[in-house]
């Protein structure tokens, strides 16, 4: 016999992002998070703990790259998009707000990877294996793609903080259960 589900469950979990789109979700936050305080520390730290910390940078960005891909594949398929939660100018601005997010963590993909490119040097991942990329040094570009990355990296994480300080408005001020939409578990 099939089971009619409950009234009160469907409604409740349509309003909620699926499990994939929530992991991912923090997934990122937390990446994005680590790697932008590596980047801030490693100036003061003597010199063999500096170049691995700048090691363990580049492998939790190639970890980054792969977990937004997904992130992307997974939206543009099977992930749950649910409408904005607030209507109007503000409901556009969110939006606007998590395409930019989007734009920027994947030009900041790209130039972590241009940067070494133009260095000439080679990527290890976790010291598990090399990526090696053909000899294309190039100072000035070099010199551009590092510039870049530093300006989208700032730019990405006061974005970021933007967003969560809107998110935890929601939660704590309105009361409107927009955070829970992004949490496992519960009803929202
Ligand atoms: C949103 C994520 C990321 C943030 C916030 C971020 C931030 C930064 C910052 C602030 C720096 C220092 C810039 C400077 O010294 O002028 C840096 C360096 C660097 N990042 Fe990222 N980054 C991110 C992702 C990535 C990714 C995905 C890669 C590529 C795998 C990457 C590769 C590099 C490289 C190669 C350096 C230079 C290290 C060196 O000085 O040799 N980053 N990053
Ligand atoms: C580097 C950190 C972060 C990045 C890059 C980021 C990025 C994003 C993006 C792109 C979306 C849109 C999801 C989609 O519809 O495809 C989103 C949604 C969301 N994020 Fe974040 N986020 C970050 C951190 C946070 C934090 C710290 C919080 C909470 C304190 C948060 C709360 C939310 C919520 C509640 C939503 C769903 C909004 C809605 O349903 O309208 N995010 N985030």
């Amino acid at each position: 016999m099939t089971q009619t589900p409950s009234p009160v469950a469907a409604p409740a979990a349509a309003s909620r992002y699926d499990r994939a789109t929530i992991v991912l979700h923090w997934l990122t936050a937390v990446l994005v998070l680590v790697l932008f305080a590596l980047a801030m520390l490693w100036d003061f730290m003597p010199h063999d703990v500096h170049k691995q910390m700048q090691s363990l940078h580049i492998s939790l960005g190639i970890v980054l790259a792969a977990v937004l891909l997904l992130r992307l594949v997974w939206r543009a398929t099977r992930g749950r998009r649910l409408p904005m939660a607030v209507e109007g100018l503000q409901g556009k601005a969110a939006k606007a707000m998590h395409y930019l997010l989007y734009l920027l963590l994947v030009a900041q993909v790209i130039l972590g990877f241009a940067w070494r490119w133009a260095q000439a040097e080679v990527f290890q991942f976790f010291d598990l294996f090399p990526l090696r990329f053909a000899d294309v040094r190039n100072g000035p570009l070099a010199h551009l793609f590092g510039n870049l990355h530093d300006v989208i990296g700032w730019t990405i994480v006061i974005l970021a903080g933007l967003h969560a300080a809107v998110a935890l408005v929601h939660h704590h001020v309105l009361k409107d259960g927009v955070l829970k939409r992004m949490m496992g578990g519960g009803r929202p």
